[in-house]
């Protein structure tokens, strides 16, 4: 366990923190269950757009029970939008494992928080620290930018030596008495002050002992390895219309599981040959197709270029095997990725009848 008397970078950190904390409505609320909530919608969004979303979810989810007897549908349409879903998906499984596990009452420490689904090393420890107080480090991309920073490490700290060796020297930081405030400094210290590229050094409380500000190194750390870049997919997207019906497919790939999505042709020239594979990949036969316009969505490791058609078939055309015809009117109550939304914009504005 980490924790002991502050150092002058925590004093320093601290008193900054109690002057320019950031409100969210997820701190200071005694409720580790919001801790938990707050924690997972952190991992990949920003706090700006996870507020709103934060305040949906609890008031929709009020406590681990709530959540845990929620049906996947309902916790992904709370999720619509947020990405990556899987998030949501483990936290409801996490939710039932406490029920079922640990009798509905979270577990305070980090190596017990592990254990649920959805809890990995950084969410364990921030969700110790700030519901339970348990004195240990939670170091997420902006601590591990603070702390090489801090200690001017110019090392990759993607790699295990150092990723070790940064939180080992983040554990040192942290103060017995406050340790999820000192976590949540580091934070907002590293999402306002020491940003990536253009650190605001002027205005940091740890100007005086930061090492690579002294070196002159603070711009260029911390040295990540170039990410790759996406992968780019040209779909197709045709948007059926059966009636008011339209046709769609929940999804059972790992990426974006259990998301509702329009048809995805891989490959097509033309208009004929969109027409074709809709008739040989969906068994529909397309009484008019007319092109929509088209759309981009990018993913972390994929880009997806979308040409997007209206389709009319006949109304009484049966739904080919793993896909649904959904009234028009019933839509908004499944939860779509927002890489679809210009197809879900095209279903608004009627059917091809109706134009
Ligand atoms: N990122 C993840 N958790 C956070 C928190 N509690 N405050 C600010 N940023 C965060």
């Amino acid at each position: 366990m980490e924790g002991g008397n502050r150092g002058p970078v925590t004093e320093a950190l601290l008193g900054w923190y109690d002057a320019n904390a950031r409100e969210m409505p997820w701190r200071g609320i005694h409720d580790p269950w919001g801790t938990w909530v707050s924690e997972i919608m952190l991992q990949q969004t920003r706090v700006d757009t996870a507020r709103d979303y934060y305040i949906r979810f609890m008031r929709r989810f009020p406590t681990v029970r709530d959540l845990a007897e929620a049906p996947e549908a309902d916790v992904l349409k709370m999720w619509e939008g947020l990405g990556y879903y899987s998030r949501a998906r483990n936290l409801r499984q996490g939710a039932i494992q406490v029920m079922t596990e640990y009798n509905g009452k979270i577990p305070e420490t980090p190596e017990e928080l592990i254990r649920i689904r959805g809890i990995g090393p950084y969410t364990s420890c921030s969700i110790a620290s700030i519901a339970f107080r348990y004195p240990v480090a939670a170091v997420d991309g902006n601590v591990t930018r603070v702390v090489c920073r801090l200690y001017d490490i110019a090392e990759n700290p993607a790699e295990a030596g150092t990723r070790d060796r940064i939180a080992e020297l983040a554990g040192a930081l942290v103060p017995a008495d406050r340790p999820g405030d000192h976590n949540q400094a580091m934070m907002d210290l590293g999402a306002t002050v020491c940003v990536p590229g253009t650190p605001d050094c002027e205005n940091c409380p740890l100007r005086e002992m930061c090492a690579a500000r002294a070196a002159g190194t603070a711009e260029t750390l911390p040295r990540l390895p170039k990410a790759r870049p996406p992968q780019e997919i040209a779909y197709d997207l045709p948007v059926i219309f059966a009636g008011n019906s339209v046709l769609l497919y929940r999804r059972g790939e790992k990426m974006l599981h259990g998301l509702w999505c329009f048809p995805l042709m891989e490959g097509c020239r033309s208009e004929e040959e969109l027409t074709a594979a809709v008739r040989k990949k969906l068994g529909l036969r397309a009484e008019s197709l007319i092109p929509a316009g088209s759309a981009k969505h990018v993913f972390t490791h994929q880009v997806w270029r979308m040409n997007l058609y209206r389709v009319r078939v006949a109304p009484d055309s049966p739904a080919p095997e793993g896909y649904e015809w959904i009234p028009v009117s019933e839509m908004d109550k499944l939860a779509f990725p927002t890489a679809v939304k210009a197809a879900r914009a095209l279903v608004k504005q009627g059917t091809p009848d109706e134009k």
